[in-house]
């Protein structure tokens, strides 16, 4: 059996979506198992830069069967358009595409509950993607969501939309004194969706099973990561769902003791969208020249990205919620100019060494990183796709990620190209 979870280790855009290409052509099978539209991940194909938002990563890869799990939540007006942007980008989505039933649907009342929500915060707004994430869990959970399946039978749909639609009401108008939605136009929106959409409805956990069973090698492309995880993160500046590797058994009815190599990506500094604490945030110049070398605008809402240093601390506690012991290093090349790299490596609080992640957040806020400062190489790293290739300093800078770290780096990545990659150990 072979399963191959790739997770965020950091708050999101650690490059999993180019990680996943990578593994994906050699993968039988590629499942997006948590998360929805919120998830921005670029993937270069054939020399064009295409931003997957619903559809697994590996859907640009001939022959991989690709799978929008139970546990995701599917914005169907969102996934029809991502198809046809895919389409007139050249990629092939048909046979290789399956809707599970269960997926939960975010519909246009669950993002304008989230924009009176997030308005209503405030000053303490979470800084969200907007895409209706938080209020489709919710009403997941609370008994009161639409599936994908749903949309198979319309007549039967369009009794639940319109008993939900009149509650929706209430709390947007009521609640909010925001503008309510109109059923007219939400039944005829979804009319035309289920049309698109109904073909590539599938009951997909037992297919995901018998694949791992059969040896295939099956891809679990995860989203966000593991400090915006809704148990783990930093609550409440986190997203709605589970986005470490045990996100991924209730996201896709595999069972957790299937799950083989958990690989987490890190990127060799570090981002964060939206708001929330974020210890190692530089403000200095060489952070906006990172940000800067880095492209560091968020791929789903295009708001320019926090930037700051690696954090080991953080990564060490994000390694051992999923059992990471391989690490994938992305963006190495971003620091090429630098000619010192701080690295975090313990935080004080109130004055005393720590070094574990604070699960308070209040605590959070108040830590100062504490820097190794390590020898920048000062060099082109892009070219390299052997290890022989990469200067030794940066070999140096990887191998003192292991050590601090305690786990492997089995990939380093050094660009935007998929062939931008060295690959120290294979995984899949
Ligand atoms: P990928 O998959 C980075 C952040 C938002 C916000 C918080 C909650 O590309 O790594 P949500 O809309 O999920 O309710 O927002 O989570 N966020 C991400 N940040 N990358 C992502 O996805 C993100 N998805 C959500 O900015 O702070
Ligand atoms: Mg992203």
């Amino acid at each position: 059996m072979s399963a191959l979870v790739i997770v965020g280790t950091q708050w999101g855009d650690e490059g999993k979506g180019k990680i996943t290409n990578f593994y994906a052509s050699r993968a039988n099978m590629v499942v997006r198992f948590q998360g929805g539209a919120n998830a921005g991940h670029t993937v270069n194909v054939a020399g064009r830069k295409i931003v997957f938002h619903l559809l697994p990563s590996g859907v640009s890869v001939p022959n991989a069967k690709c799978i929008i799990g139970p546990g995701v939540v599917l914005d169907p007006i969102a996934l029809v358009e991502e198809i046809e942007y895919v389409r007139s980008n050249g990629i092939e989505v048909g046979d290789n595409l399956l809707i599970d039933i269960g997926a939960h649907l975010v519909m246009p009342y669950h993002k304008a509950v989230e924009a009176a929500e997030e308005q209503a915060r405030g000053g303490d707004a979470i800084g969200t993607t907007h895409r209706g994430i938080g209020p489709t869990y919710v009403d997941r959970y609370s008994r009161e969501g639409l599936t994908c399946g749903d949309l198979a039978a319309f007549d039967r749909f369009q009794e639940k939309l319109s008993a939900i639609v009149s509650r929706k009401n209430d709390v947007l108008t009521k609640l909010y004194g925001a503008e309510p939605v109109d059923l007219g136009t939400i039944t005829e929106q979804m009319k035309a969706v289920a049309e698109v959409l109904v073909p590539y409805l599938s009951d997909t956990p037992a297919l995901i099973r018998s694949a791992i069973a059969s040896g295939d090698n099956v891809l679990f492309e995860g989203a966000q990561g593991a400090l915006l995880d809704i148990g783990f993160g930093t609550y409440p500046f986190v997203t709605s769902s589970n986005t470490t590797a045990a996100g991924v058994a209730p996201g896709t009815g595999v069972p957790p003791t299937w799950i083989g190599e958990v690989a987490g990506v890190a990127k060799a500094y570090t981002t964060r969208v939206g708001a929330g604490p974020f210890p190692t945030e530089a403000t200095s110049e060489q952070a906006s020249l990172i940000c800067e070398r880095g492209a560091e605008v968020g791929a789903t809402t295009g708001r320019p990205r926090r930037c700051g240093w690696l954090d080991i601390v953080a990564l060490r506690y994000s390694l051992a919620l999923s059992g990471i012991e391989r690490i994938i290093i992305t963006k190495l090349d971003v620091l090429d100019t630098l000619p010192v790299i701080p690295v975090c490596v313990a935080y004080t609080l109130d004055g005393v060494n720590i070094d574990t992640f604070p699960r308070d957040i209040d605590a959070l806020r108040r830590v100062q990183p504490v820097y190794e400062e390590l020898p920048g190489w000062e060099s082109d790293t892009s070219g390299a796709r052997t290890s022989a290739e990469l200067p030794e300093k940066a070999l140096a800078y990887l191998k003192r990620i292991e050590e601090l770290s305690g786990a492997r780096v089995a990939v380093a990545s050094v660009g935007a190209d998929s062939d931008a990659i060295v690959e120290f150990e294979q995984l899949l």
